[in-house]
């Protein structure tokens, strides 16, 4: 199967230009002006005023299926408390296969770090998982002291490896929020109350500082604060390898959409809501690179059935909020077309960093003679509301709901087959494939 995308705009993170793009197969085979002249195609799409970008990866998911102009995720296998890293693995491996509908990586999330799991770290990063999370927050659940995450810093030291921190302080945290339960503030909006912007910037520091000792990088997953801004750009000015991403949900949302009573538990995530001052210092960290990817942490739970857990006590509504569809546009919307940032750099924190940073770089996230065809042709005019109605993620709720966005997908390509066509589904379940990652390769991030 050969297409041609034909009179598009090409958007790379290096720059934008007029040319054609020829697909063979799963690889991109042809860059070029005028190439309709001289060769043949199965189907020719017509891109004029529209642009041409490597489709969109999510490197921060925990879920089944992807969409919505993203073509890769990395999603987060578990190890459980007790059990070992290979058995979550498999686990997730057994999930993905036959489900997917786009390629996929894993992360590996680690919740107790034993002789015997640093051992496994190896074998997984020979396998094509290379990061490993760890958190400071959760205690008793996944929550590891600093000794641990510094052992397993330390091993990535051996294995070339990336540690990816939950960086909250989850001791002092749980001890406000008991305070506040005590006091009968039990609504949704005391978990972000309780969860305070200097528990994020006090962890990330820490976990910063520790791996500057270990002298391995270390990623910041989901930062949501000015606080655990200030302690990543501190670093990377003083010349440590410490790397940030942030999510939607912290650039678009704020504390006042928890305050709705229990509907507030639509918006409940960890790290939690921050009010609106914290959205323009994140929104700086992505223009000056101190924050390199915007991810989602796509994690749906329906507000009816799960979110309902935590009536009477925020401490039971589960963590997450669902975001995979919507990441593209919003970012479009609100970066480029709120002239926060260039096209090219919208291109860059969706879909290259996160491609250089874990590994898959320039399979995946380039528009380069041999890359992937994992190609969007992405409407810059187009213009939608976004609803649960009309999404296509498993939940019965959207935290954006009836916010109008500009931009969207009209066709999305993974490996040459088109997955969604004008809004529709044209992918097959099972089709998405597992994707060997290499250590990243941190010299490209300079
Ligand atoms: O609230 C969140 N973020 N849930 C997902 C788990 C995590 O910590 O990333
Ligand atoms: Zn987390
Ligand atoms: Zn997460």
């Amino acid at each position: 199967m050969r297409t041609l995308i034909s009179n598009g705009t090409v958007v790379t993170a290096e720059g934008s230009y007029a040319a054609d793009v020829l697909i063979d197969g799963e690889a991109i085979a042809q860059i070029g002006l005028n190439l309709r002249e001289g060769v043949t195609a199965d189907e020719t799409i017509d891109a004029a005023g529209k642009y041409v970008i490597p489709g969109g990866i999510d490197v921060h998911t925990h879920m089944k299926l992807p969409f919505g102009g993203t073509t890769t995720i990395v999603d987060f296998a578990v190890q459980s408390k007790g059990g070992s890293l290979r058995e979550g693995l498999d686990k997730w491996h057994a999930l993905a296969e036959g489900n997917a509908v786009a390629d996929y990586g894993f992360h590996m999330i680690m919740s107790d770090v034993t002789d015997e799991s640093l051992k496994e770290m190896d074998q997984l990063v020979a396998e094509g998982i290379p990061d490993f999370k760890l958190f400071t927050a959760y205690p008793g659940v996944f929550y590891s002291d600093d000794g641990a995450i510094f052992r397993a810093m330390q091993q990535t030291g051996k294995n070339g490896g990336l540690i990816m921190m939950h960086a909250e302080n989850g001791l002092a945290i749980d001890i406000v929020a008991a305070d506040l339960v005590a006091e009968g503030k039990t609504d949704p909006l005391y978990h972000g109350i309780a969860r305070y912007p200097v528990f994020e910037g006090e962890a990330t520091n820490r976990v910063i500082r520790l791996a500057e000792a270990a002298q391995v990088p270390v990623y910041i997953v989901h930062l949501s604060a000015t606080d655990a801004l200030e302690a990543v750009r501190d670093a990377r000015d003083r010349g440590s390898q410490a790397f940030a991403e942030t999510c939607p949900q912290y650039l678009f949302l704020s504390l006042d959409d928890m305050g709705n009573g229990f509907e507030g538990a639509k918006f409940v995530c960890s790290p939690p809501l921050r009010t609106a001052d914290h959205q323009d210092d994140l929104w700086t960290g992505l223009i000056k690179d101190d924050l390199q990817v915007v991810s989602t942490d796509h994690c749906p739970f329906d507000f009816h059935g799960q979110k309902d857990l935590g009536r009477g006590d925020f401490r039971k509504v589960p963590n997450g909020l669902p975001g995979v569809e919507d990441r593209l546009d919003l970012l479009h919307d609100g970066g480029v077309m709120g002239g926060r940032m260039t096209k090219e750099r919208w291109v860059e924190i969706a879909s290259t960093a996160p491609a250089k940073l874990f590994g898959m770089y320039p399979k995946k996230g380039s528009i380069t003679v041999g890359a992937d065809a994992d190609v969007v042709v992405y409407d810059p005019n187009r213009r939608h509301t976004i609803s649960a109605k009309t999404h296509h993620m498993d939940v019965d709720y959207s935290v954006y709901e009836g916010r109008e966005v500009q931009g969207g997908s009209d066709v999305v390509m993974s490996r040459g087959s088109v997955v969604v066509r004008n809004g529709e589904f044209t992918g097959k379940k099972g089709a998405g494939r597992f994707i060997k990652r290499s250590p990243a390769d941190f010299a490209r991030m300079a």
